[in-house]
C-alpha cells in the first residue's frame, strides 16, 4: 500500500516532495496533484519506468502520456514550438493546457511514452505541489490521469487509492483539484492548431490568443484524433441519459442548476453540480459527482448542461461517460 502524504500539513509536506523525488528517481509511481486532476507520475526517460505507468493503469500501449515539465524553457529542450505553439504557452502556462509539438529526437524521452509518435504532449502545471515535485527531480514526469484505463479521472487522493493503490509507492494528497477537468489538449504544427481534447481551459480563450479557430481533427483525414479519445472513456458502471428533462423511477439525477425537473424527489440519489448555474464550479465536481452517484444507482439522469465555457469538455464527458452502454 502507498504512503499517503498530506499536504496541507506543513510539518508533511517536505517529507512528502522528498519521498515522492526517491520514489520517482528509483523508477517507481507516484500520485500527485495537479489544477486540473491526479496523475500518475514516472520519469519520462525511463522505459521500465513509463512501462509500470501503462501496466498500473492497465492503458493501451497506444495511447501515449503527457509530459510534465517545469517551464517552456525546459519544454523546449523536448520539443519544436512553432510560433503559435510559443503564443499558448506564453499566455497559459503554468496551466491547464496540452501542446502536442514535434517531438526533438535528442530529448531522451522513452519511445513508450510517445507511443512511438513523432510528436510529444507537454504540459506545465500550475499546481504547487507538482511544481515541488518537479523542482525537486530535475526530471520530465511523464503523467496520465492516475485512473484504471477507462475510468473516470480522479480528483481526490482517495480516487486514486482506489483505483491504483497497489500500484503506487507515493500519494501526495492535496485535497480536491481545483479544475477538475483534464487539461485542454491542443495540437500544434507549422500550419494549424487542432483542439485534440476540450478539456479545463475553455476554446475560446485558445482562439482569443491565436486569433483563428481552432481546427478539429475530424476535418482532416489525414490526421487520426488524439489516441485516447476513444468513444467509450471515462465511463462509471451505471448507465447515464442525458439531457434528461424529468428522473425516472429508479434513477439517481445529476443535476444542473436551480430548479429540478419532475420526478426530483423520487430520485434515488441527487448531486447537483452547481445550484447557481455555475460551470467552473459544475467542472470542478464533475468526477466525484459520478462516482458518487454510481454507487447509489444503476442509472444516473443528467440534466441539460450549457455547451458555452467548460461546457463543452463537460459535456464530452458526459457523452463518453454514457457511451456504448
Ligand atoms: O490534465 C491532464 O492532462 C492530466 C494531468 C495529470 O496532467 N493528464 C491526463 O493525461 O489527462 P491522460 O494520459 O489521461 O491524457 C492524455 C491525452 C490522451 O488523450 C492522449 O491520447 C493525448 O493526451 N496525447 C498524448 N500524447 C499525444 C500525442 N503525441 N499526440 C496526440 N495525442 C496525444
Ligand atoms: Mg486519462
Amino acid at each position: 500500500m502507498p504512503e499517503i502524504f498530506a499536504m496541507s500539513n506543513p510539518a508533511v509536506a517536505g517529507a512528502g516532495i522528498a519521498a515522492a523525488a526517491v520514489a520517482l528517481a528509483r523508477g517507481g509511481l507516484v500520485g500527485l496533484p495537479t489544477e486540473t486532476v491526479y496523475g500518475l507520475a514516472a520519469d519520462a526517460r525511463s522505459d521500465k519506468a513509463v512501462a509500470a505507468i501503462f501496466a498500473a493503469k492497465g492503458r493501451p500501449r497506444f495511447n501515449p502520456l503527457i509530459v510534465h515539465v517545469p517551464s517552456l524553457a525546459a519544454a523546449e529542450r523536448i520539443a519544436d514550438f512553432p510560433a503559435a505553439a510559443r503564443r499558448l504557452a506564453e499566455a497559459f502556462w503554468p496551466g491547464p493546457l496540452t501542446l502536442v509539438l514535434p517531438r526533438r529526437p535528442a530529448a531522451g524521452i522513452s519511445p513508450l511514452a510517445t507511443a512511438g509518435l513523432d510528436t510529444v504532449a507537454l504540459r506545465v502545471p500550475a499546481h504547487p505541489v507538482a511544481r515541488a515535485v518537479l523542482a525537486a527531480v530535475d526530471l520530465p514526469i511523464a503523467a496520465p490521469s492516475a485512473n484504471r484505463s477507462g475510468h473516470v479521472s480522479p480528483t481526490t487522493a482517495a480516487h486514486v487509492a482506489a483505483d491504483l493503490g497497489a500500484a503506487v509507492a507515493v500519494i501526495l494528497d492535496a485535497g480536491p483539484t481545483r479544475v477538475g477537468l483534464e487539461s485542454t489538449v491542443v495540437g500544434v504544427d507549422g500550419k494549424r492548431a487542432l483542439l485534440l481534447r476540450a478539456g479545463g481551459l475553455p476554446r475560446g480563450q485558445i482562439e482569443r490568443v491565436l486569433g483563428a479557430p481552432l481546427e478539429s481533427p475530424g476535418d482532416d483525414p489525414d490526421r487520426p484524433p488524439s489516441p485516447g479519445m476513444l468513444a467509450r472513456h471515462y465511463a462509471p458502471a451505471a448507465r447515464l441519459r442525458l439531457d434528461a428533462r424529468d428522473v425516472e423511477p429508479g434513477e439517481a439525477l445529476l443535476a444542473f442548476g436551480p430548479s429540478l425537473p419532475p420526478g426530483a424527489d423520487g430520485a434515488a440519489a441527487i448531486v447537483n453540480l452547481s445550484p447557481s448555474g455555475d460551470l467552473t464550479e459544475a467542472a470542478a465536481r464533475l468526477f466525484a459527482a459520478l462516482r458518487e452517484l454510481d454507487e447509489k444507482a444503476g442509472r444516473i439522469a443528467v440534466m441539460p448542461i450549457p455547451q458555452d465555457g467548460l461546457g463543452e469538455a463537460i459535456n464530452d464527458r458526459l457523452r463518453r461517460a454514457a457511451e456504448g452502454r
